[in-house]
This record gives structure tokens, C-alpha cells and sequence, in this order.
């Protein structure tokens, strides 16, 4: 397995597993933000998304962006085929060291409280709670 930084050729895979990813929140039916961007943004972003690749093929994406000292990481996705063979943790990994390098102080991300197969891998990688998600039904 190889993770590495996106290249404009796994475009199409990463709008795909965006897409995917916004199936699991029902509040999120916006068309793909990559596709609204235009080339030009996309370009721009792909230096912020790392993909894993397995036998040739991507199987997993992670978005990363540095705020003020913090590297916040979203868009945390590995294909279903994939999954329980470590390809999050070593996204996360990765992303962890590209924090250190860019001298942040921390890693920051929001998972919801029912994704208990996202929390329990953040938490094996020493990831602890520190702030609350509000939400207020209001449909
Ligand atoms: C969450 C997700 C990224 C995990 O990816 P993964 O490659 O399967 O995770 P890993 O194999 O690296 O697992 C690392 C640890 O997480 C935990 N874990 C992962 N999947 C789990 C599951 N289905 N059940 C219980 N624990 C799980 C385990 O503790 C695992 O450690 P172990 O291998 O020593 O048991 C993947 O399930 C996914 O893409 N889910 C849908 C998208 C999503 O929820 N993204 C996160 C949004 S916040």
C-alpha cells in the first residue's frame, strides 16, 4: 500500500468517494464541491488531499488544510472492499507527520457520535475528545 499525495489523475476517484461520503450525511446533498471549483481550484486543493493506493488503485482519500496551528483533516474515506487492513490509520499517519512538518500543534476533525467505526480508529491513534458538535433540528 502506498500513500501519497493526489495527482490530477485520481481526480475522478476522489469526486467519486466525495460523493460517497456525502450519502452518509443526509444533510450534505450539494453537488461535489470539487466539481464547482473548475480546474483551476481543483489543481489548487489536490496538494491537500492524500490518496492510498492498493495494487494500483486508489482505495482511500483524506483532505488536509492548515488553519492558523492547526491541520484540520476531513473527507476521510476507504473503500468498503478495503476496509479493516489498516488504510485509515496510515492516512491519518501521514496526515500526523505532514502536521509535524508544517509545525502545528494539533490534529483536529469532527466525526458524529454514531460513526463509532471512525472514532474507534482515531482513538487507537490517540485522538481525544475536545469540544462538542451542536446540532438543532429545525425542519
Ligand atoms: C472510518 C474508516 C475511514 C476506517 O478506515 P479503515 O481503513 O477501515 O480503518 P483501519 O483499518 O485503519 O482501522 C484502524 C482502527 O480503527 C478501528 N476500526 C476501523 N474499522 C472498524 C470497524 N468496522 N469496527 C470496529 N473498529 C474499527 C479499529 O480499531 C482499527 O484498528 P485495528 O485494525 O487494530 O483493529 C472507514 O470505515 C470509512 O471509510 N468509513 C466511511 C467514511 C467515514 O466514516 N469517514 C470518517 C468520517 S469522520
Amino acid at each position: 500500500m502506498l500513500i501519497r499525495v493526489a495527482k490530477e489523475k485520481d481526480i475522478a476517484k476522489l469526486v467519486e468517494f466525495d460523493q460517497k461520503l456525502y450519502t452518509l450525511h443526509e444533510n450534505l446533498k450539494d453537488p461535489h464541491p470539487l466539481a464547482k471549483r473548475g480546474q483551476k481550484g481543483i489543481t489548487k486543493r489536490l496538494t491537500r488531499y492524500l490518496v492510498a493506493e492498493l495494487n494500483g488503485q486508489i482505495v482511500g482519500t483524506l483532505y488536509f488544510k492548515k488553519v492558523a496551528r492547526y491541520l484540520v483533516v476531513s473527507h476521510i474515506w476507504v473503500e468498503d472492499c478495503c476496509r479493516k487492513q489498516g488504510i485509515g490509520a496510515a492516512l491519518l499517519k501521514t496526515a500526523i507527520k505532514i502536521g509535524k512538518e508544517k509545525g502545528c500543534k494539533s490534529i483536529k476533525l469532527t466525526v458524529r457520535d454514531v460513526n463509532t467505526d471512525a472514532k474507534e480508529m482515531y482513538s487507537k491513534l490517540g485522538f481525544v475528545p475536545g469540544g462538542v458538535l451542536l446540532f438543532l433540528d429545525i425542519e
